[in-house]
């Protein structure tokens, strides 16, 4: 992997060559390693991009003060910057806002979408509640509680309890983040808009893939998504939970390799 530093962002390539990209987006409060398993895989055919979005990972945090408009510019900068023609997108739960965000803006310069468990809806006002609790949480001291019970909730039980060393090094990796950057991230995320309208307009084949278990984003909310993007498909993940791409890496692999082949891409 090469990594560049484009607008304060760690960005990583598979490759030199630019051709036949993918760029993924992960989760919050993850980073680019959230597609270590489909870099691998998937790199053998395509340019492959990851990033640490603004705040988390080895990003820039700068002052703190994130809007979702500013999380597609900073993809937008990556496209422009790599003089990617017309990559794949592929982002997951929060990476799904951005990338949602980023077809409303700018589809032509995209040439598939993929959506991993995520939604099209803001958060409705329990969930800017939920948004507001995690940042006092983080402003009385308790950061690590408040990534343990977060990423419980992320993963399948199946997982956890037969992956518990990968599962540790997740969580483990998540308390490294910066607290400004995970606060600045959930104001970013409270404050996004609605892309539900936009679903019926987007022109790009889409692969939607939903775990099974996912709690956070269930099928009862993915699959309604995928009924309003017209060349949209829609795959269910059994007994994985929000994270599919590292709970069931192969299957995640697989989908997203067979749906760009069918797709001539
Ligand atoms: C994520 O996985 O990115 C988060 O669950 C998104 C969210 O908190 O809305």
């Amino acid at each position: 992997m090469m990594k560049k530093v484009i607008n304060g962002l760690s960005v990583f390539l598979s490759a030199e060559n630019e051709s036949n990209a993918i760029v993924f987006v992960h989760g919050f409060p993850y980073d680019h390693l959230m597609w270590q398993a489909q870099v691998e895989e998937l790199s053998k055919e395509y340019f492959c991009v990851t990033y640490d979005i603004r705040g988390l990972g080895e990003s820039t945090v700068g002052d703190g003060q994130f809007t979702m408009e500013m999380l597609v510019d900073d993809l937008e900068k990556i496209i422009d910057e790599l003089k990617l023609s017309q990559p794949v997108l592929c982002g997951l739960s929060m990476g799904g806002y951005i990338s949602l965000r980023a077809v409303e803006r700018m589809q032509d310069k995209l040439r598939a979408l993929i959506l991993c468990d995520t939604k099209s809806t803001a958060d409705d006002d329990e969930g800017k509640l939920k948004r507001a609790t995690a940042i006092k949480q983080i402003n009385l001291g308790k950061f690590d509680p408040f990534i343990d019970s977060f990423v419980l909730n992320c993963f399948g039980e199946k997982f956890i309890k037969e992956n518990n060393e990968e599962y540790r090094k997740v969580v483990e990796r998540s308390k490294k983040n910066n607290t400004l950057g995970v606060k600045g991230c959930l104001l970013a995320m409270a404050g996004r808009t609605d892309t539900t309208g936009n679903l019926p307009k987007i022109k790009l084949p889409t692969l939607i893939i939903c775990g099974s278990e996912d709690k956070l984003t269930p099928s009862s909310v993915m699959k309604p998504m995928a009924e309003q993007i017209p060349n949209s498909e829609f795959i269910l993940v059994e007994s994985a939970g929000h994270m599919t791409p590292i709970e069931y890496p192969k299957v995640v692999s697989r989908a997203i390799k067979d749906f760009l082949k069918r797709n001539g891409i």
